[in-house]
This record gives structure tokens, C-alpha cells and sequence, in this order.
């Protein structure tokens, strides 16, 4: 088929690579000039494993293309996958200035029948609105059909879950627009789930504002663990054996950030709060997850005392593993309050830290490798849980701190080994351990 992709960001580039892997014809289009020179040139603006060598594959091949030339992109495509991002305004609503600004442009160089597909995540009602842009401005003797077509990839493993998903959902009101939709999919052998447009919409605030509820729901539990002296991962485990609770996103830690979780979660609040209805489930996610934020700076003040002058080392600065994307990423967080406080700050990130620098400047320090960042510190806090920190050896920390603590943020190594190091260690939902390699489980560490 002969697709096109409006917006070349993680959604919109991974789908644009994985459809023309699949032997589609594809081309994708963003305003942004430098974005796609890089790609007409094989480079990846975006780090996501796998995505590369399908990018250079498939550029090799032909079968994928980049440009800003709305005709070229335009006026030949039988499905126009509209993937442009939706920021969150201060309120907590979404913009959808660059999606109306698409569907504009797609009505005005549309020049056959076509399918237009909302990847975008977007307040249900929206699609309606799309359709009306598109049918308002669009040449009488073309058909053009709105289907919404949600996003469940995964930063880090977007390229897997492209061809391995769980479901694929197809929302719309024209039957025959389904039917294409479910063709150009069919050879991924995924379940499809065909619905309608509003219904399709929700189906993606509902399920990442469940995920978002997992993740408190598990912090909450090992807030309690603290307390009694239980832990966490055991509990979790006992949970998630359970059929009807299921293993993932029982990972307790310093909360859930990305572009995603926090900007949904919001959004459906917002969508309640238009409707006259509170969702107070979801108002004590989000509260949880701020609190389950500031959780290491609370940590390190009551052991401690004051963080002025204190030198903190930040493991981690990408919101989660094998992405070098910081939006909404716990660590913005940590080493903003760490500057309030006083305390001189030291990153390291394996991939994250020219994006995190875009956001914070040089008001903290960069270090190239763990050893270098752990230098001289009074303490670490472990925020991203990275292969290439979650392994790093435990006298990497004793020999290079000033005074060996670890605030593990994201539960990354057993109580066992560290009881073999003189670490003081406080992880989340687990018991602290002191430098004797005592287990504390009263509390009385602080
Ligand atoms: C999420 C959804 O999973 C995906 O379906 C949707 O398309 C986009 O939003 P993503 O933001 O890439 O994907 O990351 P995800 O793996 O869901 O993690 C989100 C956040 O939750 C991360 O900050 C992660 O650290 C945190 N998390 C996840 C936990 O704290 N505990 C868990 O058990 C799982």
C-alpha cells in the first residue's frame, strides 16, 4: 500500500519503518527541516533499539522516504497515519494545534480516496472534529474516511512491539475504513479489536491511566512495606502470581514519567473535570507519583541533615531504560530539588545526557562514566535503571564516594549482595541496610 506518516517523531518513525518492513511503500513528512535531512541520510534523530538498521534498510531499498513537501506526501497516499505530537498545556489539557494544522494540510493535497488514521494520543471527540476539517476542505470527488488507530509501543522497545503487540485497535464509523485498516495489519497476526471512534479513543487514556494506577498502586504497598518491615519485591511477586493481577508494572520505585502516563492520566482527569464528573482514583495517582518523585531528596535529607554542599552523584537520566528521552523523567526532578536544597550535582546517563543538558543547562555537572560521577560524593541516588548502572560491581561505589550511600531509586540490586559491601543503602519498599551490612527493618537508620 502506499502509506504516509505525518509527524517523524518515536510514534510516527517507528511506525514509518516497521509499515515499509513489512514491504509497504512509505513515506513520512514532518515541519521540522532538520529532522528529515538527518533521516533522508540514514541517521536516527531518536535513540530506540533496532531502529537503525531498519531505517537503513529500508531507505536502501526504497521502499521508505522523507520530505516536507506536503504534495509528494500527500496527493498519492491510500492510508495518511497522522502521528504529530499533543503536548500537555500548563492545565493539564492537550494541545492539538499540530494535529488540526494536519488535517488542513492533508485536506488541501489529498488527490484520492483515502483512509486518515489518528495515531496521536487525543481527548475522545477529537476524531469527529478531523473529519469535519477534512470533509469541509477536501476536493466533492474524493472519500476520505477517519479511522482512530491508538498507540501502545513502548519507548526502548517500540520497534518489538510493532510487530508483537497485544492488541491492534481500530476505531471507526465506516466499515469499509476498518476493512483497510485491518488488511494493511493482518500480516502482523495480532489480535484486531474494531470499534468505534470515541470508544477507540478512550480505549488509550483508559489503558495508560490503569498502567499509571498499577505503578501507585504498587508504590502506595511499598510505602507500607517500609513501615512493617516487609518487602516489596516479595509482595510483588505473591501479586503478580495471580493470574487476575499479572507480573508487570508491579515495579515499585520513584514513580512513572515519559510522555506517555503522566500526560494521560492528566488528560483523562481533565476530560472527567469537563464532564462534570472526579475521578479521585486518578487525582491520587498523580499524587502519589509526585510524591513517590521527591522520594529520594526526602531520603537523603533525613539521613543526612541539610543537602547544602553535600556532592549528590544522579545515576540515570533518561525516564526509563534504553531510551534517551527525559520528558517528564523523575531525574528533572531530582536534580532540580537538589539545586533548591544546596547540593552540588554530578549525572551520568549512557545516552540521555545531551537531552537532559537541553533541559537544565550546566547547572549541574556531567560525568562521562559512573566511576567519575560517583567521585568524591556524599551520596548516590540510582533514578533510571539502565543495564550499564544496575550492573555496575558495589566497590565501584565504596572505593569512589566520599561516604558510600546509595538512594536505589529503582530497586536495582539484591539486599544480599549489597550486605557484603560497606554500602548504606536505602532502596524503595525494602528494608535500609547499614554499613555494617545490617538489615534495618524498624526504620531506625534515619
Ligand atoms: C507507555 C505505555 O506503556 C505504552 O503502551 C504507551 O504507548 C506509551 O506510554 P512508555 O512511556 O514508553 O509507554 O513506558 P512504560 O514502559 O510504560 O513506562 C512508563 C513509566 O513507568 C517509566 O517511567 C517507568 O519507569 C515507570 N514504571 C513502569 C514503573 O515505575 N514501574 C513499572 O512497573 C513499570
Amino acid at each position: 500500500m502506499k502509506i504516509t506518516v505525518t509527524g517523524a517523531g518515536y510514534v510516527g518513525l517507528v511506525t514509518s519503518v516497521c509499515l515499509a518492513e513489512l514491504g509497504h511503500q512509505v513515506i513520512t513528512t514532518d515541519i521540522q527541516k532538520e529532522k528529515i535531512e538527518m533521516l533522508q541520510n540514514g541517521i536516527s534523530p531518536i535513540y530506540e533499539p533496532g531502529l537503525p538498521s531498519l531505517l537503513e534498510k529500508n531507505l536502501g531499498n526504497g521502499r521508505l522516504r522523507f520530505t516536507m513537501d506536503p504534495d509528494l506526501a500527500y496527493s498519492d497516499a491510500e492510508i495518511i497515519f497522522i502521528a504529530v505530537g499533543t503536548p500537555e498545556t500548563d492545565n493539564g489539557s492537550i494541545d492539538l494545534k499540530y494535529l488540526y494544522v494536519a488535517a488542513f494540510t492533508i485536506a488541501h493535497h489529498i488527490e484520492n480516496d483515502v483512509v486518515i488514521c489518528t495515531k496521536s494520543t487525543v481527548p475522545v471527540g477529537t476524531n469527529d472534529i478531523i473529519h469535519q476539517i477534512i470533509n469541509s476542505r477536501k476536493p466533492d470527488n474524493i472519500l476520505a474516511e477517519v479511522v482512530s488507530n491508538p498507540e501502545f509501543l513502548r519507548e526502548g522497545s517500540a520497534v518489538y512491539d510493532f510487530f508483537h503487540g497485544d492488541r491492534i485497535v481500530i476505531g471507526t464509523n465506516n466499515p469499509e475504513a476498518a476493512n483497510i485498516m485491518e488488511q494493511l495489519y493482518l500480516p502482523l497476526k495480532i489480535p484486531i479489536l474494531k470499534t468505534d471512534l470515541k470508544s477507540a479513543e478512550m480505549i488509550k487514556y483508559a489503558s495508560n491511566a490503569f498502567l499509571a494506577t498499577k505503578i501507585s498502586f504498587i508504590n502506595e504497598i511499598a510505602s507500607i512495606c517500609e513501615k512493617v518491615g516487609a518487602n516489596i519485591e516479595e509482595v510483588a511477586y505473591g501479586m503478580g502470581s495471580d493470574k487476575r493481577i499479572g507480573f508487570p508494572f508491579l515495579q515499585a520505585g520513584i514513580g512513572f514519567g515519559g510522555s506517555c502516563l503522566p500526560k494521560d492520566t492528566n488528560a483523562l482527569l481533565q476530560l472527567t473535570g469537563c464532564n462534570e464528573q472526579r475521578f479521585e482514583l486518578l487525582e491520587a495517582v498523580m499524587k502519589v507519583n509526585r510524591r513517590q518523585h521527591s522520594l529520594p531528596i526526602v531520603k537523603a535529607k533525613e539521613l543526612l541533615g541539610p543537602l547544602q554542599n553535600k556532592k549528590a552523584a544522579l545515576l540515570g537520566l533518561a525516564y526509563k531504560p534504553d531510551t534517551d528521552d527525559v520528558r517528564e523523567s523523575t531525574s528533572l526532578i531530582i536534580a532540580k530539588e537538589l539545586l533548591e536544597e544546596g547540593a552540588y550535582v554530578t549525572a551520568y546517563d549512557p545516552v540521555a545526557t545531551p537531552n537532559f543538558q537541553k533541559m537544565m543547562g550546566n547547572s549541574i555537572s556531567y560525568a562521562s562514566d559512573i566511576p567519575s560521577a560517583l567521585h568524591g560524593a556524599d551520596f548516590a541516588i540510582i533514578a533510571t535503571e539502565w543495564d550499564q548502572i544496575k550492573h555496575v560491581p558495589l566497590d565501584v561505589f565504596s572505593t569512589n564516594m566520599k561516604r558510600p550511600i546509595i538512594i536505589d531509586g529503582r530497586n536495582c540490586y539484591s539486599l544480599q549482595e549489597v550486605q557484603k559491601y560497606p554500602i548504606t543503602y536505602i532502596s524503595v519498599g525494602r528494608p535500609a541496610i547499614d554499613q555494617k551490612g545490617q538489615i534495618i527493618k524498624d526504620g531506625s537508620l534515619f
